[in-house]
């Protein structure tokens, strides 16, 4: 049913969907293997769709982390609320609004750090102002040992993410459609 409703929504919104379908469960696993979740005192997620890599999380979670998840597009926000049981998440919030305004949630919420930020958003085909908009804005939040984790089809942006991450790691999974890299990006200037 999901995969019905992304590939619907892609067509509908190709530019901001990103994705003709949602990412594997390999891609979720190497997207959070390096989450330090004992220690992890919050969490972002930029554009869950419907919630492989947000379901992930949530399984692995501590409860006193918070867990701050956006999503824009409000079918996919709706099937994230149906199936994912709040108020059972501690600490857990979902948001149906831009990751350009993660700030004004992180104050809402008494959020005065974050440990890691992992994105779902399609960089290659969003528009370039608010691809930068949210980078610059990801590099202002991410503290000394905080990590940004996105995950690429092609490396054609390697330049682009480090116009604002001086240290870049990456790898490959081959499970997914289509094969996908998984980049962690940190910043050492802080
Ligand atoms: C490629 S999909 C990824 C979905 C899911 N994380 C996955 O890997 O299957 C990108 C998602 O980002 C959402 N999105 C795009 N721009 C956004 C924004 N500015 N703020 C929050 N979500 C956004 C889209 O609606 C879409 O659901």
């Amino acid at each position: 049913m999901s995969y019905l409703r992304f590939i619907y929504e892609y067509v509908k919104n190709p530019r901001n969907v990103g994705a003709v379908v949602p990412s594997s469960d390999a891609l979720a696993k190497k997207m959070v293997e390096n989450i330090d979740f004992s220690n992890a005192r919050c969490i972002v997620e930029y554009g869950a769709g419907t919630g492989v890599f947000t379901k992930k999380i949530l399984e692995k979670k501590n409860n006193n982390t918070i867990f701050l998840s956006f999503e824009t597009n409000e079918k996919f926000f709706k099937i994230l609320k149906d199936q994912l049981s709040i108020e059972e998440n501690n600490n857990f919030v979902l948001i149906n609004d831009s990751v350009e305004d993660v700030e004004k949630y992180l104050k809402m919420y008494n959020v005065s750090s974050v440990d890691y930020i992992i994105s779902g958003l399609p960089f290659t085909s969003l528009p370039k102002n608010i691809s930068d908009k949210v980078l610059t804005l990801t590099k202002k939040l991410l503290q000394d040992k905080a990590e940004f984790i996105t995950f690429q089809y092609t490396l054609v942006k390697m330049n682009f993410f480090k116009q604002y991450f001086d240290n870049i790691s990456y790898k490959r999974v081959l499970f997914n459609i289509p094969p996908a890299y998984v980049l962690r990006c940190k910043n050492l200037d802080k």
